[in-house]
């Protein structure tokens, strides 16, 4: 059966814990009750996830954007999952590109964040993505499902976690891969879930991301095995998130 699907926006470095516009902005999600067909998620800041989590209108769950790999410890300017978890979050994206290209982050540390959400029962999205570089040379499938295979835990199931591919080149570029494309490398991951996990694998969301807006998501969310999407810069306004989620 095809996995309920999932929309997903993630504020990256954006939003002010100290402004309540940020909450009233919340408060216009889903205003249109689209909601009906998908689930929602917003990912804030750490600062803005208690207030959001408290204030989230009905449909809407709240995650983080990263984790560490332990509970608590000597780990300055980081948080653990069970400290998400505490203010309200229900998913945190692991491996997203930005975290991989600017701290440096490996497949293996993304799967030992992705292990640490999953023991505070809570869900991870695990990021997977080739850079333009690696596109023009055709690597695009090698290195995809090599970080499928490393980032994603064995514990994974459908219920707990989703994996997102995101093309590195199309982040924040206005750029998308073709539908074609984007259906081939979706098909390629579904089929190493299945290997790896058998029918189960049919049943994890797989998203697309990478400048997803209301105009471009009806055709993206409409490829064989994408299973909804994960929204940068359009999740930042209330009715183009909510466009993007009418794709549904
Ligand atoms: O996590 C979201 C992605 O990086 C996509 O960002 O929609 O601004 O391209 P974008």
């Amino acid at each position: 059966m095809k996995p309920t699907a999932l929309v997903a926006g993630n504020w990256k470095m954006n939003g002010l814990a100290s402004s309540q516009a940020e909450l009233e902005a919340l408060g216009n999600y889903l205003s249109d009750g689209s909601a009906a067909d998908c689930d929602v998620l917003i990912c804030p800041p750490f600062t803005l996830i208690a207030a959001f989590a408290s204030n989230a209108p009905t449909g809407v769950a709240i995650g983080a954007q990263d984790c560490h790999t332990n509970k608590s410890g000597a780990h300055t300017g980081d948080i653990s999952a069970e400290m998400l978890s505490d203010a309200g979050a229900s998913y945190v994206i692991v491996g997203h590109s930005e975290r991989r290209a600017d701290h440096g982050e490996s497949s293996a540390l993304v799967r030992d964040k992705a292990n640490a959400v999953l023991a505070e029962g809570l869900k991870a999205i695990v990021c997977v993505g080739e850079t333009e570089a690696e596109r023009d040379a055709g690597k695009t499938l090698d290195v995809v499902l090599g970080q499928v295979a490393q980032s994603v835990p064995a514990g994974s199931i459908p219920e707990n976690t989703v994996v997102a591919y995101e093309p590195v080149w199309a982040i924040g570029t206005g750029r998308t891969p073709t539908v074609a494309d984007v259906a081939e490398v979706h098909t390629a991951i579904r089929g190493a879930l299945v290997e790896r996990f058998g029918d189960a694998g049919n049943g994890f969301r797989i998203l697309y991301g990478g400048s997803v807006k209301p105009s471009n998501a009806a055709e993206l969310m409409a490829a064989d095995n994408v299973n909804g999407a994960l929204v940068g810069g359009a999740s930042l306004k209330a009715s183009d998130f909510n466009g993007i989620i009418d794709a549904y």
